[in-house]
C-alpha cells in the first residue's frame, strides 16, 4: 500500500521514478531469513532482478549470498558487501573476462552449462593457478508453466546440460585438473506460481542424485535455482516463502553433508517497488479512452515483452470508475501497460503507480528514444 502521506510527498517529484518501500523489502527479507535459517538452506539473491546499489546493500546485510551473471554483477555484489564465498556465477555464455573476474574474486561456485565452458574455465583457472569449484547445471525437462520466454528447463531450452550428455561430462571432468565438481544446479523458469512445479523438480533431483551416487560422485551443493512467483494481482501480498520452503523440506532428499542452495530474485524485491508516473493526456480512441502516462516500455518492459500484468492504481483520484487503456509515450503499440482496466476518473497531472515492479523493472530499463533512465526513490528519503 502506498499511503496518503507518501503520495503527498510524491507530488513535487519529477516522474517517472521507481519508488522502493524499504519496510516491505525488509519484512520480506526477515521472513526469508527466518525460513532459510530454520531449514539450513543457503540463499543467493539473483542480482539480475534488481542490482540497485542500495537494494544490494540491504540484502547483503542479511548475510545472504549472491547469484551473478556477469563480471559487473560480481563487482556490484562485492561492492555492496556480499562475501565472495557466497557468490555463485551462472550463465550459458560466460565470457573470458567474466570467468577471469570470478576466478580472481574466489567465488563459491560456477554453475556450468556445457563441456566447452568447463574446458575454458579449466584453462583460465590453470593460468591463474587456481582451482574452480563448479556445479553442473542440468536440464531437468520440467515445464515451469510460465511465459515461454522465462521457461528455461524444457527440452528446447538453451540452458543446462542434457542428461544424455552427463556420462561424457563426467569423463571430461576427470581430465580437467583445475576444476572441482561440488554440486548440481537447476533453474526451470521464473514467475512460477504452481507449487507442483517445484515438487516435480525435487523428484527429478532425487533421481539424479541416485545417478551420481551410483558412480561414487560426492556432491555437497544442491542448487534449486530461483523462480518463485509473486502475486501481481495483489501487490500487497507477500511471496509464499513458507509454503515453498516446507515443500522443499518435504520433497528433496538431501544426503549427509549436502547443503541446499537457492537463488530467488523476483520474490525478494518484486513487491517493494512501484513505478510512479504522471498522466500526460487523456485521449479518446475509437473504442477506448487512452490514459497516456510519462512512463514507457523503456522504464518497465515487462508488459510489452511478456504481456505481463501489473496492477495500476491512480494515486490522486477517487472519482467515478471508468475504463482506460494505460499507455506510454513510446512510438510502438507494444508500449501498453494495461488495456481496458478500471480506474477512478483520470486526468492530466494525476499520479499513477504501476505496482509489483521491484523485480526486472529498473533492471531492464533502457534509453530507447534517448529517454532518461528512471530514477530510484527510497521510502526513507522522503
Ligand atoms: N537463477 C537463475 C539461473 C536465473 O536464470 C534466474 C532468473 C534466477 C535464478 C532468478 O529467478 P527469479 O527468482 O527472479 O524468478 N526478466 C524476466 C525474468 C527473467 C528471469 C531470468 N532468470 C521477467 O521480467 O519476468
Amino acid at each position: 500500500m502506498i499511503d496518503n502521506k507518501t503520495i503527498a510527498k510524491f507530488k513535487d517529484l519529477p516522474t517517472p521514478f521507481y519508488y522502493y518501500d524499504l519496510d516491505v523489502l525488509r519484512s520480506t527479507l526477515d521472513t526469508l531469513k527466518k525460513e532459510s535459517e530454520y531449514s539450513g538452506y543457503k540463499v543467493h539473491y539473483a542480482v539480475k532482478a534488481n542490482p540497485n546499489a542500495r537494494i544490494l546493500k540491504i540484502i547483503s546485510s542479511y548475510g545472504f549470498g549472491a547469484d551473478c551473471v556477469s563480471y559487473n554483477e560480481i563487482a556490484a555484489s562485492l561492492e555492496a558487501g556480499f562475501d565472495p564465498s557466497g557468490i555463485v556465477f551462472a550463465g550459458v555464455g560466460k565470457t573470458d573476462k567474466d570467468i577471469i573476474a570470478a576466478l580472481n574474486a574466489d567465488i563459491f561456485c560456477f554453475n556450468c552449462e556445457s563441456i566447452p565452458e568447463m574446458e575454458v574455465i579449466d584453462q583460465l583457472a590453470a593460468k591463474l593457478n587456481k582451482t574452480a569449484s563448479i556445479a553442473l547445471r542440468i536440464n531437468p525437462y520440467i515445464d515451469a508453466h510460465t511465459h515461454k520466454y522465462i521457461t528455461t528447463g524444457i527440452e528446447a531450452s538453451k540452458f543446462g546440460i542434457n542428461t544424455w550428455e552427463l556420462e561424457d561430462v563426467i569423463k571430461k571432468l576427470s581430465l580437467l585438473k583445475n576444476i572441482k565438481l561440488i554440486g548440481i544446479h537447476f533453474h526451470v523458469g521464473s514467475q512460477i506460481t504452481r507449487m507442483s512445479v517445484f515438487q516435480s523438480l525435487c523428484s527429478r533431483i532425487n533421481e539424479l542424485q541416485e545417478w551420481f551416487t551410483s558412480r561414487a560422485i560426492n556432491l555437497t551443493s544442491i542448487n534449486v535455482g530461483g523462480g518463485l512467483g509473486i502475486d501481481y494481482e495483489n501487490p500487497d501480498k507477500n511471496p509464499r516463502f513458507e509454503e515453498y520452503f516446507s515443500l522443499l523440506n518435504e520433497f528433496i532428499n538431501l544426503l549427509p553433508g549436502q547443503k541446499l542452495h537457492l537463488e530467488p530474485g523476483r520474490s525478494i524485491v518484486g513487491q517493494c517497488g512501484s513505478l510512479i508516473s504522471r498522466v500526460l493526456f487523456i485521449k479518446n480512441g475509437s473504442n477506448t479512452t487512452f490514459a497516456i502516462i510519462d512512463a514507457g516500455m523503456t522504464d518497465l518492459i515487462r508488459p510489452a515483452l511478456y504481456q505481463a500484468h501489473h496492477k495500476i492504481e491512480n494515486l490522486t483520484s477517487d472519482g467515478r470508475m471508468y475504463r482506460y487503456d494505460v499507455v506510454g509515450p513510446i512510438c510502438e503499440s507494444s508500449d501498453t501497460f494495461a488495456k481496458y482496466i478500471e480506474l477512478p476518473e483520470t486526468k492530466r497531472g494525476d499520479l499513477v503507480a504501476i505496482r509489483s515492479a521491484g523485480a526486472y523493472g529498473e533492471a531492464m530499463a533502457s534509453r530507447y528514444n534517448l529517454r532518461d533512465l528512471p530514477r530510484a526513490v527510497f521510502s526513507d528519503e522522503l
